[in-house]
């Protein structure tokens, strides 16, 4: 069994970025120069991910180009000799097939998820949700995949330990641990106040998930936020179906914060050789100019 789609939920209003998000999609929001939707497909590429599945809202047709040819752009890099760009231009054409369907009401995660149930099929499929980038060389969704095929092709929830203090921001799982690093989950709660939450292990956005779950989803009532939750749906599919939960290895940057934004845009800064004495002398320099000392 081969975990061949994924969907990616991408109708949310980004309203933690306006006012950028104004007039341009968040997902098209660059980290440097390249867009923070780029890693979060690249993550589902090199997990073996065929296809991809946008759940949209208007305004968002420039991530589906994003992903498609631009012929245009391309005889004129060609044209003028940009044979660097075109090669980096043409790659991210023709990295993933892309299909995509609207989400027409934002009525929440588990709403958004079901609006893909028809392009699924009947395999496991993966949901990976774009504020969260994830810096690992195996990346965080194979991780699921590999714990899901040890499991019989069970769904696999990935989580990270986060303060008890934040539990209120995350999904939060509970359940068994059956070794240093996978739970067998027996239920899930979607953000819970720290007095009231069973854990602290949260999910960054990054699931595997069993075709039961959109039956699931076809009949929960709305949850927190007045909102049709995928974390309800899931602790509902704990009860008939074998749900694991992974703690993955990597770096996480919450990407739909500015803070986290902030956190990503430096790093990858100083990961590039590229960019790293530039970001280093900029920074000593504004150090001095604003009187700094460390
Ligand atoms: C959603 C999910 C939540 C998950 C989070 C990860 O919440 O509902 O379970 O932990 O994404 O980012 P949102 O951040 O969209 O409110």
């Amino acid at each position: 069994m081969k975990i061949k789609k994924a969907i990616i939920p991408i109708a949310g209003k980004g309203t933690r970025f306006l006012p950028a998000t104004k007039e341009i999609a968040k997902e098209i929001i660059p980290i440097i120069n390249v867009p923070m939707i780029h890693y979060i497909v690249k993550e589902a590429v090199e997990a073996g991910i065929e296809q991809i599945i946008f759940v949209t809202a208007s305004g968002k047709y420039a991530v589906e180009d994003y992903f498609d040819r631009n012929q245009e752009l391309e005889a004129f890099l060609e044209k003028n000799n940009k044979l660097k760009e075109l090669e980096l231009i043409k790659e991210i054409g023709s990295m993933v097939s892309v299909t995509s369907v609207r989400q027409k009401e934002q009525l929440g995660l588990g709403h958004a998820v079901l609006m893909a149930k028809d392009m699924i099929g009947y395999e496991p499929f993966a949901v990976i949700l774009g504020d969260d980038i994830v810096v690992n060389d195996v990346p965080a969704i194979k991780q699921l995949m590999d714990v899901s095929v040890a499991h019989n092709g069970a769904s696999v929830i990935g989580v990270m330990e986060v303060p008890k203090e934040d539990t209120k921001k995350y999904g939060i799982v509970k359940g068994e641990f059956i070794n240093n690093t996978t739970l067998k989950m027996t239920g899930m709660v979607e953000k819970p106040n720290p007095e009231d939450a069973p854990t602290n292990l949260a999910t960054p956005g990054r699931y595997i998930l069993t075709r039961e779950i959109f039956d699931i989803l076809e009949n929960i009532p709305r949850g927190a936020g007045n909102e049709y939750q995928l974390t309800d749906a899931i602790n509902v599919l704990c009860r008939n179906k074998t749900v694991m939960a992974h703690k993955f290895i990597g770096e996480r940057f919450d990407t739909g914060s500015v803070p986290g934004y902030l956190d990503a845009t430096i790093d990858f800064a100083l990961k590039d050789p590229a960019t790293r004495e530039h970001l280093i002398e900029a920074v000593k320099k504004r150090f001095n100019k604003y009187g700094i000392t460390l």
